[in-house]
């Protein structure tokens, strides 16, 4: 089993809880290995048309697929007729989304921006924002997951709508179920695991049939939380899906999905009848 050392984990791989690390864990040998791990059409059919279909019903045409990764949602959304802009800190992911497309007939218009500033490098406003496949966890701490939902929140028309999802954390730090991963990684031969686990670190293992070992240092954000944050930088209406299902048991889905509205909505003032 090879342990890949070119994630720059140094010698104490629990202690490192930085937003920035992301662009070191997506080294070029990780990136080159990641569609092994999600397997495009066994995730396009366990997805279905979920994404399209909320999309859709919110009257979205112009979207922010602000972590493209190596390109599936960019891809899928650009096949449904979306107009999409697709969006990446890594410049490694946003090369591999690139080949992705073109293998598949589609030239996607990209743009390397990190969340924290997004609207330093993006300077259009959107019908819908999506930050999918586990994305957000990346920020560790919560300054920059404020700061990034309100530059999500800024680049949104008024109507416009922001799709994010995550893994059931809840469960896994209430040690309730070990995710299937049945959803989001699909790949064969492939494991991943939550090698440990605590209230601001989920350090996840991939095993590659080769031998080849890479990991992930994750925060492991808590569904509630998560939706508090929405609704504080200014998202009123939230809605989760437990993998793709409106109705579920909170320690059943692997993943929540969180559809956050911009639109304004009329409250009463506190005291009001
Ligand atoms: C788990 S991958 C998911 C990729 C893709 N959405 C998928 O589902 O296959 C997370 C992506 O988010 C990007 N990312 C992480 N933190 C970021 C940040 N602060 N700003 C911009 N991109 C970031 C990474 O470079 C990576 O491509």
């Amino acid at each position: 089993m090879k342990t890949a050392n070119v994630q720059g984990y140094g010698d104490d791989p629990l202690s490192v809880r930085e937003t920035g690390h992301y662009k070191k864990e997506y080294a070029k040998s990780f990136v080159e290995k990641w569609d092994d791990l999600i397997d495009w059409e066994g995730r396009a059919s366990a997805e279905g048309e979920f994404f399209i279909e909320q999309l859709r019903a919110h009257g979205c045409k112009k979207v922010l697929d602000v972590a493209t990764g190596t390109g599936f949602h960019s891809v899928q959304l650009l096949r449904a007729g979306f107009e999409v802009t697709s969006v990446d800190g890594s410049a490694a992911m946003l090369a591999k989304a690139f080949e992705n497309a073109h293998k598949r007939g589609y030239i996607l218009r990209t743009v390397q921006a990190d969340w924290r500033w997004l609207n330093r490098d993006v300077h259009d406003l959107y019908d819908a924002v999506v930050c999918l496949g586990n994305s957000f966890t990346h920020l560790h701490n919560e300054n920059d997951r404020r700061k990034s939902l309100a530059e999500y929140y800024a680049t949104l028309r008024h109507e416009g709508i922001l799709i994010l999802d995550q893994r059931n954390y809840d469960a896994i730090l209430d040690k309730q179920v070990e995710p299937s991963h049945q959803y989001y990684y699909c790949g064969e031969d492939v494991s991943a695991t939550p090698e440990h686990v605590d209230e601001s670190l989920a350090r996840f293992r991939y095993s590659f049939s080769d031998g080849e070992v890479f990991h992930l240092n994750m925060f492991p954000l808590r569904k509630a939380y998560t939706q508090r944050l929405m609704r504080e930088v200014g998202f009123q209406n939230v809605t989760t899906y437990g993998d793709f299902k409106e109705t579920y048991r909170e320690s059943e889905p692997d993943f929540f999905i969180h559809v956050a509205e911009k639109k304004y909505v009329e409250q009463k003032d506190e005291g009001q009848e």
